[in-house]
């Protein structure tokens, strides 16, 4: 019989205080307003098969941490395209397109970006470039291609497959849909985080009879990170210890909030959580993340598979959850944090709280997926 893995030997690799942090309702919504925060729900609510995705007590892990209660947002289940990007790529299609037909629209991704525009468009009946890197795995290809989407293989890493994207949409007069902002490029990433923020709208209402002490984000280019933000700002009375987790390969998130600025990192190797090995964080994110968040933390990928077989054994809840590479560093910079009583006290973390943590995608790519379980 198996107790599950020792968590209380996992440990974090980097931890950073915000002394910046300050965090203002106004000025988050300035920059991702409550009309398009509302707007984002009022429409993907109406779409088919929307449902509010699972949102799991992980209480048997809370039990080992000492934890009041672990919430997990289960985004496995987001409308059969496995992770909340489902949310944001799509919704931004829908309102770019406004109801014309004869647009193309393209974009690069890392694999559940690019799914969420393919399907939009496909909904809509218009016709779809996606532009990925060789990293992004041939499984994930396909499944563009079964929404309709061309595909295209660009040599290197994401940024020559944006800038691909770039090149060919401008010659073609394709329509650019992208999570990321560059200058002059923001009103498309901003839709796609008012997307994202729905997630936070269900959340709300399923945490109604708990106060969320402390909340942990993921961050790739930080899109999802900021659009929770301006969800709490916009849904919930009080305000919960923020805190974002990223990869120690890929840690643009902490390492801006340690310059005070955007800083470009160099990534010597990409993590296996493949949707956040970033190298630098998003404009419109980081207007709202520099001053709202109050710790970062980097997790390593050796803790991944111990997870992802974790979850699937029920051995953090009493539910099996399918939770894919992206959906781990929550549960293991949680339980790094615990481990470290010093960082545990000053950050308030004890069992009084409630903490939420997000499952961003179940197994989105089902062949890594199955490896990291047999691993
Ligand atoms: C699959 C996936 N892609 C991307 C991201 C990162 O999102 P963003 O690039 O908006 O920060 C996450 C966050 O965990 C994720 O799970």
């Amino acid at each position: 019989m198996s107790f599950g893995p020792e968590v209380s030997n996992w440990k974090y690799s980097l931890f950073l205080e915000n002394k910046k942090n300050n965090f203002n309702k106004d000025n988050i919504l300035n920059i991702l307003t409550k009309k398009d925060i509302d707007e984002a729900y009022n429409t993907i609510s109406t779409w088919n098969n929307y449902f509010y995705t699972p949102l799991i007590s992980l209480n048997k892990l809370a039990k080992k941490l000492n934890i009041k209660k672990i919430f997990y947002k289960d985004e496995s289940k987001r409308f059969n395209l496995k992770s909340f990007k489902a949310l944001g790529g799509a919704y931004a299609v829908e309102k770019i397109t406004k109801g014309k037909k004869e647009i193309v629209v393209s974009t690069a991704t890392a694999g559940n970006h690019g799914r969420s525009v393919a399907w939009g468009a496909q909904k809509l009946g218009l016709k779809c470039k996606i532009f990925i890197s060789e990293h992004v795995s041939e499984f994930r290809a396909e499944k563009m291609r079964s929404f309709g989407a061309d595909v295209i293989r660009v040599e290197g890493n994401y940024d020559n497959s944006l800038k691909e994207c770039i090149k060919q949409s401008k010659e073609n007069n394709w329509q650019i849909v992208q999570d990321v902002a560059w200058q002059d490029y923001k009103l498309v990433p901003k839709l796609t985080m008012a997307g994202y923020s729905v997630m936070m709208k269900e959340i709300s209402e399923q945490t109604k009879n708990d106060k969320i002490s402390h909340v942990i984000l993921q961050a790739g280019v930080g899109g999802m990170a900021a659009a929770m933000v301006a969800g709490i700002a916009r849904y919930l009375d009080n305000i919960p210890k923020i805190i974002i987790v990223e990869p120690e390969s890929a840690a643009c998130v902490l390492e801006s909030i340690r310059a005070g600025k955007i800083e470009k990192i160099s990534i010597k190797k990409e993590s296996l959580m493949g949707g956040m090995s970033c190298d630098e964080v998003s404009l419109v994110p980081w207007e709202i993340l520099k001053n709202s968040i109050n710790y970062c933390v980097t997790v390593s990928d050796n803790y991944i598979s111990k997870t992802v077989k974790s979850l699937a054994n029920c051995e953090f809840s009493d539910d099996k959850i399918i939770g894919g590479e992206c959906s781990t560093p929550g549960i293991v910079s949680l339980a790094g944090l615990c481990n470290d009583s010093e960082i545990k006290n000053k950050i308030d973390l004890n069992e009084n709280s409630n903490v939420l943590i997000f499952g961003c995608e179940g197994d989105a790519d089902e062949e890594l997926y199955q490896k990291l379980l047999n691993e």
